[in-house]
């Protein structure tokens, strides 16, 4: 799809809306990781060198068009300031009066931030008053917030459709390598998908056996296929009433010449817990008792091979308990693999999603990726092969 930049159109002198995300975790009202407050500098320092006055709008948790003051965007200026060196004006309300005075208030090489734009019930059902109301605040649109993009919201979607728009550098960063890892990517490719529940992922391996060579199934998911295929898993998580969906994700793959990866080995403990005493078996030999907790090193090397006989890898989700030691094993080993091979020039690789990036930080391996995205949700909606209504309405 194509979609314009802030190359294709005139800044100069104009105040121009951006759309980002600035939904970052806070305790206690303090910013816990500002990478999503990071990520947008590139933007908004472009938009003001090229003469623009920008005014952020952004979410911030899940209020239901209802003022709630713990989630107001005021607690996130500081931050916002920290990392973008610059002084920022916060306007109490997103429309009207105080919108007005804080964008009218700002000078030149300042920064307007708008509270939280879901304060309004109109904001999620994309109601067109609200859209035009945020409208007549600016001249031209620039979406930044790809991880937002999978909301058909008024600030999103239907803003979009009422001024010029264009996609900021972060969004037009993510579209790029999401585009290269599943859009026209350099074959043979592999996907890893993690987590704990097949209900959870299925349009997205339903996608992915379609346009993928390998897909490795790891954490709980992979237990749902091997009980599908007969193979006891003790205590272990699985969707038993999964198991005649995993079949047929597996003869899908099939048709379409896309090879499943499940574990061959398998680390299993009688408890949850870090440190927790385990053992190592076959994928096969589940001891009725315990709970597979992670992939074996059998299986790390199998991975190791497929990774090295590809030439683009897309990543979502973890390969086993990885938040407790020692069940990060498989996760981190596979993940320093797919690091290797990027940095040696010999990968792309992509990565994103919810504990993704958590695991792949952990694993000491996120840096040496080609692209982390920064998003959640809209990462794996884009994974399953939607349409984004935030990208669409670029177009
Ligand atoms: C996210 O954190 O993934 C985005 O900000 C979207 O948030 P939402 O799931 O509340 O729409």
């Amino acid at each position: 799809m194509a979609w314009k930049t802030i190359d294709d159109m005139g800044m100069a002198g104009k105040t121009a809306l951006v759309r980002v995300d600035i939904n970052v975790p806070m305790e206690a009202g303090v910013v816990t990781d500002a990478t999503r407050i990071e990520k947008i500098k590139p933007t908004v320092e472009d938009l003001i060198a090229r003469g623009a006055k920008v005014v952020l709008l952004a979410h911030f948790d899940r209020p239901k068009g209802k003022v709630v003051p713990e989630m107001s965007l005021g607690h996130v200026k500081a931050a916002l300031e920290a990392a973008l060196g610059r002084k920022v004006v916060f306007g109490s309300d997103c429309i009207g009066a105080p919108a007005k005075a804080a964008i009218a208030a700002a000078h030149q090489g300042d920064v307007v931030l708008l509270e939280n734009t879901r304060f309004h019930p109109g904001e999620e059902k994309n109601d067109p008053a609200l859209a035009a109301e945020l409208a007549a605040l600016g001249d031209v649109f620039v979406n930044d917030a790809f991880s937002a993009a999978h909301r058909a919201h008024a600030s999103t979607e239907g803003l979009a459709k009422l001024l010029p728009s264009a996609a900021g550098r972060l969004m037009e960063a993510e579209l790029k390598a999401l585009e290269a890892a599943l859009g026209t990517p350099v074959r043979p490719v592999v996907a890893v998908v993690g987590g704990a529940k097949v209900s959870t992922k299925l349009d997205l391996l339903g996608n992915l056996v379609t346009k993928v060579d390998h897909l490795v199934i790891g954490g709980g998911m992979a237990n749902t296929f091997l009980v599908a295929q007969g193979i006891e898993v003790g205590k272990s998580l699985a969707e038993r009433d999964m198991a005649p969906t995993a079949l047929e994700i597996i003869g899908k793959a099939k048709a379409a010449g896309c090879t499943i990866h499940l574990p061959v080995d398998v680390v299993v403990a009688r408890e949850f817990k870090a440190g927790a005493a385990n053992e190592t078996v076959a994928a096969t030999a589940c001891p009725a008792d315990a709970m597979i907790l992670d992939a074996g090193p059998k299986t790390v090397a199998e991975l190791t091979k497929v990774f090295g006989a590809c030439k683009t890898l897309i990543w979502n989700g973890p390969l086993g308990a990885f938040e407790i030691e020692p069940f990060n094993a498989a996760t981190n080993a596979a993940a320093k693999v797919a690091a290797d091979l990027t940095k040696a020039g010999a990968l792309v690789s992509v990565a994103g999603g919810g504990d993704t990036v958590a695991a792949l930080n952990q694993a000491g391996a996120a840096a040496d990726f080609t692209f982390i995205s920064t998003a959640g949700g809209a990462f794996l909606e884009w994974m399953e092969g939607k349409v984004l209504p935030g990208v669409a309405a670029l177009g």
